[in-house]
């Protein structure tokens, strides 16, 4: 199976990026399944119907998110009508929305989502590592999902690596988002999980982590804060790990994407 994981979509220039490139990148790479996050899509914080629906336009099975998922007002609704949008699995019980999806490719392969977030450096959340577990539990490799995927949005790097090891052999891929930088630490862990610890962001890259930099910058330097933070405007980077997977479910392959805008360009060969 042939699998494409789409970072944190940044504002407009995020959206516009994965509308112009991931079309031919579905034809390219052949891809069975596409995954996004889209936490950031609504102006940079949170996802609305319109959002949702333009990247699912362009070629996006399911939209995984993280903190801002509940930035939009409108996200309340959106989520329990709109099964391809997943909220962090660890929120409290009550928390409307999934945290996992189980869905069907157009070969009618079945792709288990799984959206969790890290603790370190973020909101107490429940543990993310017992959420994970009782979703394999409850749908295992081969038994009940032809593929897995975990999108572990987290600070620290070493809790999504943690993540990485805890799922080894266990999923298809385990990707870091939240972090908006892309990592070169693509690889194939002992057991056979592809893992990377930050997908990166689809943004601007003349920013800070996507958004316009003179606000952070403030911040920063003279501990003002004068305006909201805006996403930068300038062309995006679409930056994403693409996973083939064998029978097993497990991964023979994990390279990094990154299309456009002013990142070091990465096209996995066909
Ligand atoms: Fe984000
Ligand atoms: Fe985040």
């Amino acid at each position: 199976m042939h699998i494409l994981f789409i970072g944190d979509i940044i504002g407009r220039p995020g959206r516009e990026v994965v509308s112009a490139e991931l079309p031919a990148l579905r034809e390219k790479l052949a891809l069975d399944f596409v995954v996004a996050n889209g936490e950031n899509i609504a102006g940079g914080f949170g996802v609305t119907r319109t959002t949702a629906n333009e990247l699912f336009a362009a070629g996006v099975d399911a939209i995984s998110t993280g903190n801002h998922w509940a930035d939009q007002k409108e996200i309340l609704s959106l989520i329990v009508d709109e099964d391809r949008i997943l909220r962090p699995r660890n929120y409290p019980l009550d928390t409307p929305g999934r945290g996992a999806g189980l869905y069907e490719t157009r070969k009618g392969e079945r792709v288990l989502v799984i959206n969790v977030m890290g603790r370190t450096f973020m909101d107490p959340l429940d543990d993310p590592f017992a959420a994970v577990a009782a979703e394999l539990n409850a749908c295992p490799l081969r038994e009940g999902a032809d593929a897995i995927i975990v999108d572990m949005h987290a600070e620290a790097t070493s809790e999504k690596m943690a993540m990485g090891h805890f799922c080894d052999g266990r999923v298809s891929l385990v990707v870091g988002t939240h972090t908006h930088v892309p990592t070169a630490d693509a690889q194939i862990l002992p057991g056979g999980t592809a893992y990377q610890t930050d997908a990166g962001g689809c943004c601007d890259y003349d920013s800070v982590i996507g958004m316009d930099k003179f606000e952070p910058l403030q911040r920063f330097t003279r501990k003002l804060s004068t305006a909201r933070y805006t996403p930068a405007t300038g062309p995006a980077t679409l930056c994403a790990v693409f996973v083939e997977t064998d029978a097993r479910g497990l991964a023979i392959r994990i390279e990094p994407v990154r299309v456009g805008g002013r990142l070091s360009q990465h096209i996995p060969a066909a």
